[in-house]
């Protein structure tokens, strides 16, 4: 090991540099162009955030979590802060001494410190898409604020959003370290592009929908969230490494994003069988009466899950992809933990089972396993939402109803891959253009099901307080009793 390695892996252990106005472990502070460079971009950070993130509560103290340091054991600290105030720094995971690409045309050889000149744009794409999404989800729940259930959740939403801002500074360092002025005008766009924006929209379709209330959001970050995992691990076997060791980082934060959503959607799954029981209630479909509780009735449920899974599909691309084939070859784009994947990690001669459309009906068609590597990591993703399927069926089944939530077929309300030409029922039956607009309210969210939820939507601020239609969390955030004031909102 030379004294430079250890040196660098020193500092990484360390904590992290909080004497720069940019907190961070990469030695900012010796890196003076790059240091400019972020110090420029940062008052234009500082307006997006207050155009465009949370509504309300700047001034508010806010009881969150922040990064000091990237030992998995103990990285974060909690205290009250306002979120301007808030430390957005650039964090990378410790390099891993003697690392190697672990795929494609370069597997075996040493990870890049600097950008291939021949993948430069790939590269830059790659960064680019994933720095966009991070602000458009801050756009996108910017108004939860108004409507949070409790102080609790209100907290939650606030540092999901915190950590989405620093997920855009970390993409926005990898710009302007390694990209020069493409990557510098690449960080200025980003903070240009606005969800739903008609003439400047965010790149990606589901970062464009609006999350109207409280069930999205919860459905968002366990379903979309859980997207950016996915792509999050395959990135972070980059050969790139500083791309690699930025992306292992974001993975500690987003553990939480999931984490609000699966006991979030739990809470509310709670509530509702609980209300029921009370009620005597038996049929959990009868939806009137159990809207008549002020409670979501577990079809509604369904429906948005039915909707914010398949939107979330559509962020993994087309199942059979040349560009995903590219970047695996390439050794920027990896596999779900491609290293723990027993085979060549080339994939030169391998195949792989893709859903496709054929003669009008869903089959699984044997396709070179490279082509099909979006498809592959869809298929993890898949697998990873079912967890909290079974947890949330678990409650309503601990409660004696017989309902099952379920993940719609993968043919379900597509806009792209192989099934977006086609409709298709949640259990992968394919129906005729008027079926589906006579039937597609029984299975996506319809207004009125969205006015109901809208009406359930009354804030509770008071401290302990919780919403009537979802039950208190197991445990605090950082251990703290049921009535810690999460938020002090300023009056
Ligand atoms: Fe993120
Ligand atoms: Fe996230």
């Amino acid at each position: 090991m030379t004294e430079n390695v250890s040196k660098e892996h020193a500092m990484n252990i360390m904590n992290v540099d909080y004497s720069t106005k940019i907190p961070n472990n990469v030695n900012l502070s010796e890196d003076r162009q790059v240091l400019k460079a972020l110090e420029g971009w940062h008052p234009g950070y500082m307006n997006w955030w207050n155009d465009m993130g949370p509504e309300g509560f700047q001034q508010s103290l806010v009881y969150l979590r922040t990064a000091y340091s990237v030992d998995p054991r103990g990285w974060a600290k909690f205290d009250y802060v306002k979120m301007p105030d808030y430390r957005w720094g650039i964090l990378l995971a410790p390099q891993e001494d003697n690392r190697v690409i672990p795929f494609g045309e370069h597997y075996g050889e040493p990870a890049w410190q600097e950008v291939p000149g021949e993948y430069r744009a790939m590269l830059r794409r790659l960064v680019v898409v994933q720095g966009d999404t991070e602000p458009a989800s801050v756009e996108q729940q910017r108004h939860l604020g108004k409507t949070a259930p409790s102080l609790y959740d209100l907290r939650n939403l606030f540092q999901v959003n915190v950590e989405e801002g620093r997920h855009l500074w970390a993409m926005v360092y990898l710009l302007q370290k390694y990209f020069g002025r493409d990557g510098r005008e690449e960080a200025d766009e980003l903070l240009r592009r606005r969800s739903g924006d008609a003439d400047s929209p965010r790149m990606l379709g589901a970062f464009n929908e609006a999350t109207p209330d409280w069930l999205s959001f919860f459905m968002f970050t366990y379903f979309t969230d859980r997207d950016g995992k996915m792509q999050l691990h395959s990135l972070a076997q980059s050969g790139f490494d500083p791309l690699s060791r930025t992306c292992r980082f974001m993975l500690t934060e987003e553990a939480h994003h999931m984490f609000v959503g699966e006991t979030g959607i739990s809470r509310v799954v709670q509530r509702t069988c609980e209300a029921m029981k009370a009620a005597g209630i038996g049929d959990p479909s009868d939806i009137a009466k159990v809207r008549a509780l002020g409670v979501i009735d577990l079809p509604t449920i369904q429906k948005k899950l039915n909707l914010h899974y398949s939107l979330s599909l559509d962020l993994f691309g087309s199942e059979v992809s040349t560009n995903a084939a590219n970047a695996f070859n390439a050794g920027i784009k990896g596999r779900y933990r491609e290293t723990q994947i027993e085979d060549d990690h080339r994939l030169q001669n391998s195949t792989y089972p893709v859903l496709k459309l054929v003669n009008g009906e869903i089959r699984r068609v044997d396709e070179p396993a490279l082509t099909a590597l979006n498809m592959r990591l869809r298929d993890d993703y898949t697998q990873d939402c079912a967890k909290g399927l079974l947890r949330w069926n678990k409650i309503i089944s601990l409660a004696g109803y017989d309902f099952k939530l379920t993940l719609p077929n993968v043919a379900f309300h597509r806009e792209i891959g192989e099934f977006r030409d086609v409709h298709a029922t949640p259990d992968g039956v394919l129906i005729d253009d008027a079926t589906w607009n006579k039937r597609n309210s029984e299975w996506l969210p319809s207004a009125d099901d969205g006015d109901f939820i809208a009406s359930l939507m009354t804030p509770v601020t008071e401290v302990g307080g919780f919403a009537p239609w979802i039950s208190p969390p197991k445990v605090g955030i950082d251990n703290k009793p049921g009535d810690f004031e999460y938020v002090k909102i300023e009056t």
